[in-house]
């Protein structure tokens, strides 16, 4: 885990990210928060001063990399990259209660929402309540309790890039494995960031 990331990434463009966010985390409830935010995240994609760091366009082999970009002193939010190569995805999975919202800024990924049908015990019964394949300069939010999904680089030979943006830092969330049908086990998950390439 990295407890002071912020240092560790510059880029350029950085400040006018960083002014973006904060100007749309005050917008008011969690619905208009992710909703500014959606708006400001195409925005900074399309954004030619914005450029994120080298690193991000640099795979890992046995995992997506999680980089965190910056993490707001006064307002708590927390801006990670996500570098997906070919094949690599996450399992069906939870935000810890966090809002966030979520954008391609390079490739393409895709996303499929999970609704909880049930629970018993550490099982959960969900249904896949729709899916997309997301480019670059779109984004999405999830807002508790709709907050599963599952989100994955189906590209054979081009890597994708997402920036999220968390209410908080998310260090844990719970993954969900396929049992038999509908049915999925409940695991509990460490996040870890990676560090600059
Ligand atoms: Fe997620």
């Amino acid at each position: 885990m990295n407890d002071a990331p912020d240092s560790t990434f510059t880029f350029p463009g950085k400040d006018k990210l960083v002014a973006v966010v904060d100007e749309a985390v005050r917008a008011g409830d969690e619905h208009a928060v992710t909703a500014a935010l959606r708006n400001a995240m195409c925005r900074m994609i399309r954004d030619h001063d914005v450029h994120l760091p080298h690193c991000v366009h640099e795979p890992i082999a046995d995992h997506y990399a999680r980089r965190e970009l910056y993490r707001s002193p006064t307002r708590g939010y927390s801006v990670v990259a996500m570098t997906w190569a070919p094949g690599q995805g996450t399992p069906v999975h939870d935000h810890a209660g966090l809002w966030c919202v979520e954008g391609v800024w390079d490739g393409e990924l895709e996303i499929v929402q999970y609704e909880l049908l049930e629970r018993d015990g550490d099982r959960c019964r969900f249904r896949a309540a729709g899916g997309m394949h997301a480019g670059p300069g779109s984004a999405g939010s999830l807002i508790p309790p709709h907050e599963f999904h599952t989100i994955r680089n189906t590209s054979p030979d081009a890597i994708a890039i997402s920036l999220h943006i968390y209410k908080a830092p998310m260090d844990h969330c719970t993954a969900f494995q396929p049992v038999g049908g509908e049915w999925y086990q409940r695991v509990a998950k460490t996040l870890c960031t990676d560090e600059a390439a």
